[in-house]
Parts: C-alpha cells; structure tokens; sequence
C-alpha cells in the first residue's frame, strides 16, 4: 500500500505544505464542488470517512464564525464524531494545563484538532506532544492539529481557501498573480500567511496599501523578497490609485481593532479612513478587477462598502463558499481518505547538521604574546573576535552580558575591546579567562549561541592547544535563560506551560522562532 503522506499532518503555517501538495488538494477541492453541483453522489462519498468513531475537535479559544462553522459543516459532511470545545465553561480559564487538556481529548479517540487562539504557534507545541503523548501511550494514531488562527501569527487554511479562489478565478494557472493586500496588515494573520503561501504562483507581484501603524511586519516583507515575490509598498488606497500600474486583484482586511493597542486605537478613524474603498475610485480600477476579502467586513465601517456587493467585482462572497469545500479535502485527507493517489514532491523535515564549530589548526610558529591583562596568559582560555564589526559600545554591553549568560561572572579574567588590525576601524571583543581550563561541549553549543562568529582558543603552556571557529547553531534549543521576544509566542512564558525557547536558523544568521516563526538577531534572543 502506498502511504498516504496527508494522514495525520498538522497544518501550523502555510508552509507546512508542499506546492504540489497544495495543487493536488486543489484538484481535489475543484472535483467536489464540481460534484456538489452536480449531485454526483458517487464522487461525494469517495471524500466522506463515515466514520463516527473518529473525531475531530474544534477548540475556539478566540471568537470565529465563519472559520468554525465551515469546519463544523465540513466535518458534518464527513460523517466524523464532530465536538465543539465550549471553552467559557472549560478548565481552561481556570489556570489548567492546555497541554492536559489536549491530551486528554487525543486519549478518546479524537483524531484532528481544529485550533484557534491568541497563543501565537500553540499548534506547533501541541503537534510536538501529541506526538509525544501518542508515542508514550501506545495510541494507534498521531493526532494532527490544524491552525484555525493564532494571534497575528498566521491562518494557513484561510490561505488555502485564498489560494484555490484566485486560482479558481485565474482559469487555474499558476504562472502569475498580480495582487494588492489592503488594510490591516500589521495584525491580519490572513495576509501573513500569503508571504509563504502565495508561491504556488511563478510570479509574484504583490502591493502592500497600509498606513506606517498597520504595514506589513518587515519579517513578512523579507520572506516575500526571499521566495521572489515583488512587494511594493503603499500608504493609502488614494496614493495606489493614484500611479498607473494597478492591481487587478483586491484583498481586503478588517482593523483587527481586538488586537491594537490604545494609541492607534485613538486614530482609528483616520487609518481607516486610507484603506476604505470609495465610490469614486471605482473608475480607476483596471477591468476584470475582483475584490476578496476574509470577512468578517465591520458592520459599521466596511473596508468593503456595501454598496459594491452587487458588482462583479463581488468575489469574497464566493470565497467564503470555498471555504467549507477546501476544507471538507483538508480533514478528508488528513483522516487518510483522501490523498493516497498523490504525486509529486513533498516536504522535507529540516536536518540539523552540527555545522557550527569549526576546529581550526592553530598556528604556534610565532611566540604566543597572549596576555591576561599585564601578564602572559599560560593556560586558559582566550576568546577572540567576539562581535566583530559592531561598534565598541555594543561590544562593551555585550561581554558584559556575556559573562553573565555564561556564569563566568566569578572568575578572574579580563575583557576588553581592540582594533582589527587587518583592518583599521573594525572592533571586536576579547575575553581572557585563566581559570577556565577547558570548555565542555555543552558550553561551547552555548557560547555559540551567545556569541557567533567568535574564535574560541584553549592554550595549554603558553601554546594553543585547540582553536575553534563558532557559527550560530542550525538549532537553539534546552538553552537557559533564551527566549522569544514576542510576547505573544506560546514559549515566551517560559515558566508558563513550560514551553522550552527553540530557535531555528536561517540564511544570514537569523534565528526564528520555532513556534511563531519570529526573527532574532542572536543576541536578541538572551533575557
Ligand atoms: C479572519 C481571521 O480570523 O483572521 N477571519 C476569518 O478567519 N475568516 C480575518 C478577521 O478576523 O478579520
């Protein structure tokens, strides 16, 4: 038997699948709705499980119409044990673990978990245990959790519902999307998500129309660069409509007025007032233009008029539809139903390779005029090029940070600040640490994480014995005292649920955050 390889996948964000993942689930989706249309019970039930035994949960710790209801319909279609998580009369508000909570529902049988919430990248933490918790109690299945919206984080079925509209509209081809992301782009976690999710298309024009207080975090403008989209950024919808080349394909967004604070809050009215369609500017449109939008649109002030509802440029009614269909495909192959005739090219899980320390042989054919302080360092260790390139007040903060993220703290040594001499006005840290005789591995993973790019040298008898080139690890993970700056990441409260800070490398250093995909530098990432 070939393995189905949707069955038991978590959806946390929109990269969680393939391309040629997503266009078979597509190709899926379009044969039932095609079939819906048609009656065509035959091809219906080829995607129901029927199968009351298994369940699916819906956990809505954040309000939600329409995302809850086109699963709770689609699971409904499925024939599946369908329960709601009613969660104003539940433990969770009284100080209980999640985590028991969860895993107590993966104990009867219930399969797939449908999550919303404000804990950004909860369902990358509940995946991780569920796995864990499955494994320990011998559970003939893996639970799988899908990300039905956390926080301003992300919304990757909401992306694939998107996905399978603009295509839909696009006679589905694939090679080029020209597209304009209006409104609320700080807080929408649906246009997040397109930053990943919109590679599907070859060609990526993408017009972000925000004001400065509710542009697009420049973390999602880099990733869009990164996968070679084309961003342009605007301020209003009049500065847009004001330049020749025009969008025609419109996505709108709601204020996310539940998760500003009080100072953008004040001017709401002015914000809105630069991401809010007009009559007027109907005639500036290119034709064929179609407008999409999430919902839900604000009863009293709509990004989207009411009055455009009867357009043609009324498309965010169909893709609402769409919505209970992608995910009757969704749940249809992550229960396994679905998705055994797939082809093509999956994703594949990141390895870690060990590549961050690298032995270097180190030169003892001069004499060696390492000194702590006045005297000539004998044995010890020497750490050299530390913060290279930043600028000597940095480096001077930074040791000292150092000393202390290393408990080095209470040992004779000394540090300081020097001039490269290969080239002038470049500074780097040195740290000379006498009593410090070797460096367990431990603590060289640690150092590497404080500091990358540092050389570390381990002198026996006035020579070095060992010298080692430190990069940033490919994985930061059970480090004391790190953590993610956002603080509405799952693991930010590290004493809360006792999620453990992990970072993951990128290109050019950057260390995101495993759960809420945050980007660090990595000094950042130490409290
Ligand atoms: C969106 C959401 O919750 O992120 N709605 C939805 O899922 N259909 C957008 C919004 O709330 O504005």
């Amino acid at each position: 038997m070939p393995v189905n390889i949707f069955k038991e996948r978590s959806l946390c964000v929109a990269a969680d699948f393939s391309i040629d993942e997503k266009k078979y689930l597509f190709g899926k989706t379009r044969e039932l709705k095609e079939a819906w249309h048609a009656n065509d019970m035959q091809t219906l039930n080829h995607f129901r499980i029927n199968n009351m035994d298994f369940g699916i949960y819906e956990v809505f710790i954040e309000d939600s119409t329409r995302t809850r209801e086109s699963f709770r319909n689609a699971a409904e279609f499925l024939g599946v044990k369908l329960s709601m998580f009613n969660s104003d009369s539940s433990s969770f508000n009284k100080k209980e673990s999640y985590l028991d909570g969860f895993m107590t529902l993966v104990g009867y049988n219930n399969h797939i978990f449908i999550v919303r919430s404000k804990l950004e990248g909860v369902c990358r933490w509940l995946q991780l245990r569920g796995e864990m918790f499955a494994e320990r109690n011998k559970l003939s299945f893996k639970p799988a959790f899908i990300n039905a919206g956390d926080g301003k984080h992300e919304h990757p079925t909401q992306e694939l519902l998107d996905e399978f509209t603009l295509l839909e509209d696009n006679n589905w081809l694939t090679d080029h999307l020209h597209i304009a992301l209006v409104g609320d782009l700080f807080h929408g976690r649906t246009v997040h998500s397109k930053a990943d999710g919109l590679k599907i298309f070859d060609h990526v024009k993408v017009d972000l129309i925000a004001p400065p207080e509710l542009a697009m975090p420049i973390q999602y403008i880099d990733k869009m660069k990164e996968n070679g989209f084309e961003p342009r950024v605007f301020e209003s919808l009049d500065e847009y409509l004001s330049q020749p080349d025009i969008a025609p394909r419109f996505y709108f967004t709601r204020p996310q007025l539940e998760r500003m604070g009080d100072r953008i809050l004040k001017i709401q009215d002015q914000l809105r007032a630069k991401i809010t369609f007009r009559e007027d500017f109907i005639n500036k449109l290119p034709p064929d233009t179609y407008f999409y939008h999430p919902l839900p649109r604000h009863k009293e002030h709509p990004t989207i008029p009411t009055f455009l509802d009867d357009l043609p440029l009324n498309h965010w009614e169909r893709q609402s539809i769409n919505g209970m269909f992608m995910r009757i495909t969704l749940l249809s192959a992550i229960s396994g139903r679905m998705g055994g005739d797939f082809t093509g090219n999956s994703i594949t899980k990141d390895l870690y390779k060990d590549d961050f320390i690298r032995e270097v042989s180190p030169d003892n054919s001069k004499p060696k005029t390492l000194k702590e302080g006045i005297n000539p360092l004998v044995n010890g260790v020497v750490i050299d090029r530390f913060c290279r390139g930043e600028t000597k007040e940095d480096i001077w903060l930074y040791l000292f940070k150092t000393l202390k993220i290393m408990g080095w703290n209470g040992y004779r040594g000394s540090i300081g600040v020097g001039e490269s001499k290969k080239e002038p006005g470049v500074y780097k840290g040195l740290l000379f640490l006498p009593e410090i005789k070797q460096l367990s591995s431990s603590d060289i993973r640690r150092l590497a994480a404080v500091t990358a790019g540092c050389t570390v040298n381990i002198v026996k008898d006035n020579k070095v014995a060992r010298k080692l080139r430190l990069m940033s690890p490919p994985r930061i993970y059970k480090i004391k005292g790190t953590s993610c700056t956002n603080e509405n990441c799952i693991s930010y409260h590290a004493h809360w649920e006792h999620v453990p800070p992990e970072f993951i490398r990128r290109h050019n250093s950057t260390l995101e955050c495993y759960y809420c995909g945050t980007p660090h530098k990595f000094k950042d990432i130490w409290k």
